[in-house]
C-alpha cells in the first residue's frame, strides 16, 4: 500500500507539472485522481483487503495522500489563474495593430474640387457666397424681375418676401464683380436649393458657377474656356456641342452638350437615345447686369456658365441614381 501511495504521488505530480493552461486538462486530471472513481478512490477500496494490524497505518498514509493531492491541485489552480490575470494585464506587442477606419471625402466634395482645380489651373479664383441669399442678388440683379416668368422655373424656397434660399450659384458673379474691378476671373461652388423633389431632382444640390470679364472677352473664349474644361474632366477625345439657349442674365446663351460617356455616343437608356447628354449653362454676361454691378457695357464683355456638380459626378463615376449620393450608405460612399 506504501509504494501504491507513493506512485500515485508522484503520478500525480508530473502530470499536473505537465499540464499546459489548459482549463479541460485540468479538470480531467482532477477526476482522474481526486474523483469519486478516481485512483484515490480505489485504493481507499482496497484498504478492505488490507490486514487488520496493517490498516490504521495505511488509513493514515490514504489520508495524508488524499490531503496533499488537494493543496497540489487547489495549488496549481491558484498559479493558474495568477498566470491568467498577469496575461490578461500585459500587451502583447506583437500583435499587429488595428487600422482605426479612415474618412474619405464624399464624391460630391471630390467633383467639385476636380472642377475647381481644372478651372484654378486656367487661371480662374476660387470664391464663395451666402446659400441664404437676397432676392435682390438671386434674382433682380440678374435680370429677373419680381413679374418675371423666369421666377417659375427655380420654384424658390423663400424665407421671406426678400430672402430666399438661393435656386443657383450665379448670385455669386454679382457679388463678386460688386467687389472687384474687371478683370474677374472666379469659379465659385455651393449648395443651392429649389422646391423640387423626385428621382432626378433634390431640393438640396450643388452647383459651380464660372465667370470671366475683362476688356475683350468673345463667345471664342468661352468656347474655348469650356472645350478645355470637358477635355480636362472627361477625356480629351469626349465630343461637345454648343446648343442655342436662354437665359435672363446671359445673350446670347448656350447650354453644351457632351458625347454621352456611358454609350460613347450611340444612343442609350442615359442619353435617351440621343447620344448627347447636357451637362452646362453658359452665356455672354447680359449688359443689363453690368449696370446693376456699375461696370460700363461698352468697355467690358465676359461670359458665365453654371454646372450642376451632381450630374457632372454621375457622368464621371457612373452613378445611375441621385439619391444616392445623400442616402450616405458606406458601402457606396467606400468606393470613391
Ligand atoms: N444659373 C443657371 C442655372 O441654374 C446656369 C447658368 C449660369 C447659365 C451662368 C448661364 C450662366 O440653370
Amino acid at each position: 500500500m506504501k509504494k501504491a501511495v507513493e506512485n500515485l504521488l508522484e503520478t500525480a505530480c508530473r502530470v499536473l507539472s505537465g499540464l499546459q493552461d489548459d482549463p479541460k486538462a485540468f479538470e480531467l486530471a482532477r477526476v482522474r485522481f481526486l474523483g469519486r472513481k478516481g485512483e484515490l478512490a480505489q485504493l481507499f477500496k482496497e484498504l478492505g483487503k488490507v490486514s487488520e494490524q496493517e490498516r490504521r497505518e495505511a488509513g493514515r498514509l490514504l489520508n495524508e495522500a488524499k490531503s496533499r493531492l488537494e493543496t497540489l491541485f487547489s495549488e496549481a489552480l491558484d498559479k493558474r489563474r495568477e498566470l491568467d490575470a498577469a496575461r490578461r494585464e500585459s500587451i502583447d506587442v506583437s500583435v499587429p495593430g488595428r487600422r482605426p477606419p479612415a474618412g474619405r471625402l464624399h464624391p460630391i466634395t471630390q467633383t467639385a474640387t476636380e472642377i475647381c482645380r481644372i478651372f484654378n489651373w486656367l487661371g480662374f479664383e476660387t470664391v464663395e457666397g451666402p446659400e441664404i441669399e437676397l432676392d435682390y442678388y438671386n434674382f433682380e440683379a440678374l435680370n429677373i424681375p419680381k413679374d418675371h416668368p423666369a421666377r417659375d422655373m427655380q420654384d424658390t424656397f423663400y424665407i421671406s418676401e426678400d430672402v430666399v434660399l438661393r435656386t443657383h450659384t450665379s448670385p455669386i458673379q454679382v457679388r463678386t464683380m460688386e467687389k472687384r474691378k474687371p478683370p474677374v476671373r472666379v469659379i465659385a461652388p455651393g449648395r443651392t436649393y429649389r422646391r423640387d423633389s423626385d428621382v432626378t431632382h433634390t431640393p438640396m444640390f450643388h452647383q459651380v458657377e464660372g465667370l470671366m470679364v475683362g476688356k475683350g472677352i468673345s463667345f471664342g473664349d468661352l468656347k474655348g474656356i469650356l472645350t478645355t474644361f470637358v477635355h480636362q474632366m472627361f477625356g480629351p477625345s469626349v465630343g461637345l456641342r454648343f446648343r442655342p439657349s436662354f437665359f435672363p442674365f446671359t445673350e446670347p446663351s448656350a447650354e453644351v452638350d457632351i458625347e454621352c460617356v456611358m454609350c460613347r455616343g450611340k444612343g442609350c437608356r442615359v442619353c435617351k437615345g440621343t447620344g448627347w447628354l447636357e451637362i452646362l449653362g453658359s452665356g455672354m454676361v447680359d449688359p443689363e447686369v453690368y449696370k446693376y454691378v456699375g461696370y460700363d457695357p461698352e468697355e467690358i464683355t465676359g461670359f458665365a456658365f453654371g454646372m450642376g456638380i451632381e450630374r457632372i459626378a454621375m457622368l464621371k463615376f457612373g452613378i445611375d441614381d441621385l439619391r444616392l449620393f445623400f442616402e450616405n450608405d458606406l458601402r457606396f460612399l467606400k468606393q470613391f
